[in-house]
């Protein structure tokens, strides 16, 4: 047959969308495709991060993350650490990494960051979730690699990634909830400025750990609390707001 072939692809017809748009055209149109472009179109699975530094600290970088960085995740070891079993990546196809970045990446009250090292590797991750960019509040999600933590990269990245949210951003305030047994996470936290503002129990959870059964957990269960046979984690609250962050920078 001729050489004739047809593809339809929704990203080349924004894209023409895009380069066709005059003066004249709707701006709500054309900047919608523009959004779309930015926010969705993949990355190559491979190689280096095609997306720009938003920030740096002194040992990390921040940029948006992208496709290419569900694969790099996806590819960390796992906790050793039964506690932290809930921080291990989750096992996806092909088509469900497809999935779990179009969604992020689409949803207009996510988003979520990579931090590399200064050699250019994936050591974390950042999230704001929930966020309302008129009022000028998220949450916070970060999760760290397993085989670099304790190094002061969480550290160095959330102090640098503060600067981002406050600074280029303008928010107001960001929220976080961390596990009251996540005693690390807890104290970077309270080193970059947040404050505890409430606690509660969490969803009630299976005791997988044994922590009201073996005498080794006895020291853990101040964190934790028996309830028909499962346990709730005791959850803590925490808030950095805009004035208190100012004042310390
Ligand atoms: C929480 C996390 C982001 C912190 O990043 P990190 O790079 O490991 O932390 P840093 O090395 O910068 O700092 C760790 C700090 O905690 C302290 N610390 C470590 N273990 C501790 C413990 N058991 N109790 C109290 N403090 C502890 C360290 O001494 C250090 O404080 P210092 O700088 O004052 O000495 C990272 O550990 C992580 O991703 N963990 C797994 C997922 C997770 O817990 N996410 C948070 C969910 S709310």
């Amino acid at each position: 047959m001729g050489g004739f072939r047809f593809e339809f692809s929704p990203v080349a017809v924004l894209r023409s969308n895009l380069l066709t748009a005059s003066e004249g055209d709707d701006v709500g149109h054309r900047w919608a495709a523009m959004w779309f472009l930015r926010r969705v179109v993949r990355a190559p699975a491979h190689g280096a991060p095609v997306r720009p530094v938003l920030v740096s600290g002194s040992r990390t970088r921040i940029r948006e993350f992208e496709r290419a960085d569900v694969d790099r995740w996806l590819s960390w070891p796992r906790h050793n650490d039964l506690l932290f079993e809930g921080y291990n990546p989750p096992q996806l196809s092909t088509r469900q990494r497809d999935l779990y970045h179009r969604q992020r990446a689409l949803a207009p009250d996510t988003r979520q960051y990579a931090v590399d090292d200064l050699d250019g590797q994936l050591v974390g991750r950042i999230s704001l979730r929930e966020a309302n960019w008129e009022v000028g509040f998220a949450v916070l999600g970060v999760s760290f690699h397993p085989s670099r933590l304790n190094q002061g990269f969480g550290s160095d990245a959330l102090t640098a990634f503060l600067t981002y949210y406050f600074g280029t951003l303008t928010m107001q305030a960001l929220y976080l909830d961390v596990a009251a047994f996540n005693r690390r996470a807890h104290r970077v936290y309270e080193k970059v400025g947040f404050r505890a503002c409430g606690q509660r129990w969490g969803d009630p959870e299976a005791d997988l750990l044994g922590i009201f059964r073996r005498a080794d957990h006895l020291e853990l269960r101040q964190y934790f609390r028996a309830e028909q046979g499962l346990v709730r984690p005791l959850v803590i609250d925490m808030v950095l707001r805009r004035e208190d962050w100012s004042v310390r920078h």
